[in-house]
């Protein structure tokens, strides 16, 4: 309580302590409950990490059966909400709709409000609480690509799609986004996929802005979809989630490749920033990158190349020898290669932010489940400032102002 140390944007603020994921920056380590982000990209599944983030464990095959059952069975929206989905124009940012839909989804479960179910409902950790928790994760993760795919798929005027049974959870996503009406429809398993690897590497990142602002706002206790709205909209930000859709903004305006070094003299007076370099945290690599950099070429060998690969690949190998970004310990971040796949696999600019908020339900979900049940307690996230405003002054009345 005595002295204030101002610690803008939390460079050395540690909040709270976590055994969800690990980062070392230094050395561009990422582990998800202590595995190492490379062997589950070639082992796992993102909805086995999701349970392994949530529940601290990899699942047995029972455990994943009924995880994956209960999360498949609450995908489906309830038929009014595609009345909401019809009011938005149809240029809606889709991270505007997503950001409004988790917020509306709370208004339809009431065992979820802690004001009505009791103030301490996520708290108490007795089995009937932890069952309410359990249904509320299903639920977010269920229905968070059912609403993805709702925000795509209301923007071009076609009818809303049910969720499929019998398909992976990233399989039904993109039935849903896809689906035409023909029968039989399957997605491309190798696209399929490499989106679930995608999904699997964006499920958490430790206390990145968007967890951070979920867990700020759950620690008033509010329901966990009003939680997860406020994180949804910290996502949306050119600086975190939003950086996967400003990296193509940026090769499309770059150009060419012969357009690389003056692009990058640009960035280096500071009149640009280089979308997909740098980190918070990673000060040598992020290990996401070179996954997500070799889920390309697999996602490339059916869709073929973009044509905005070969700038790209001067951009990286330019920034990377170049005093400016090494002094600065700035390298490709896992946005960098991310948005060349999204836009291969014919997803919308702007519907990229929503392919990384999708899949960090999971991780934000983790963070808030751990948060609840921590010992001791939650204490509401309240920090402090340093005031540097005017003394008390006395009231003019606006006749007298000047
Ligand atoms: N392009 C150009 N210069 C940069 C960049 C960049 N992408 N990132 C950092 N710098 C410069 C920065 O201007 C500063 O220069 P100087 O020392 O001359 O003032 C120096 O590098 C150090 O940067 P920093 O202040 O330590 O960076 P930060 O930790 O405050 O910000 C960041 C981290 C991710 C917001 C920033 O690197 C950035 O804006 N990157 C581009 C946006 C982006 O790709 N975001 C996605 C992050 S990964 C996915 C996610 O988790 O959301």
């Amino acid at each position: 309580r005595g002295l204030r140390v101002l610690d803008k944007g939390f460079l050395n603020t540690a909040v709270i302590r976590s055994e969800i994921t690990y980062i070392d920056g230094e050395a561009g380590v990422l582990r998800y409950r202590g595995y190492p982000i490379e062997q589950l990209a070639v082992n796992s599944s993102y909805l086995e990490c999701a349970y392994l983030l949530i529940y601290g464990s990899l699942p047995t095959r029972t455990q994943f059966r009924t995880f994956e059952n209960e999360v498949m069975h609450h995908s489906i929206m309830h038929h009014d909400s595609e009345e909401l989905y019809s009011s938005f124009r149809y240029d809606s940012h889709p991270m505007a709709i997503l950001t409004s839909a988790f917020a509306a989804l709370g208004s339809n479960h009431a065992d979820a409000n802690p004001s009505l179910a009791g103030q301490n409902l996520y708290t108490r950790g007795t089995p009937e609480s932890l069952a309410v928790m359990d249904k509320q994760i299903f639920r977010l993760l269920g229905k968070a690509t059912t609403m993805a795919a709702m925000a795509y798929r209301v923007r071009q005027g076609r009818a809303f799609v049910t969720p499929p049974v019998g398909l992976s959870y990233t399989g039904s996503f993109l039935y849903q986004m896809d689906h035409l009406g023909e029968e039989g429809y399957k997605p491309n398993p190798v696209l399929e996929r490499a989106l679930d690897v995608l999904f699997l590497v964006h499920a958490d990142h430790e206390l990145n802005a968007s967890c951070t602002t979920v867990l700020q706002t759950g620690s008033s206790l509010v329901d966990p979809y009003s939680a997860i709205a406020a994180g949804c909209a910290s996502l949306y930000g050119p600086l975190h989630g939003g950086a996967n859709e400003a990296v193509i903004r940026m090769l499309i305006s770059i150009g060419s490749p012969d357009n690389v070094p003056q692009f990058l003299e640009q960035v280096k007076r500071k009149e640009s920033v280089l979308s997909g370099f740098g980190h918070r945290v990673y000060r040598t690599s992020d290990p996401r990158s070179f996954i997500v950099r070799k889920t390309a070429d697999e996602v490339f060998a059916i869709t073929g190349k973009d044509p905005l690969l070969e700038t790209a690949m001067r951009l990286h190998d330019e920034a990377m020898k170049d005093d400016y970004f090494v002094s600065r310990k700035l390298a490709p971040n896992v946005d960098f290669w991310s948005g060349l796949i999204y836009r291969a696999m014919g997803f919308p600019l702007d519907f990229f932010p929503v392919l990384f908020a999708v899949p960090r339900v999971a991780g934000w979900l983790a963070h808030w489940r751990q948060m609840m049940l921590q010992e001791g307690g939650v204490k509401i996230w309240r920090p402090r400032q340093i005031y540097v405003g005017p003394e008390v002054r006395e009231f003019v009345p606006i006749e007298q102002r000047k």
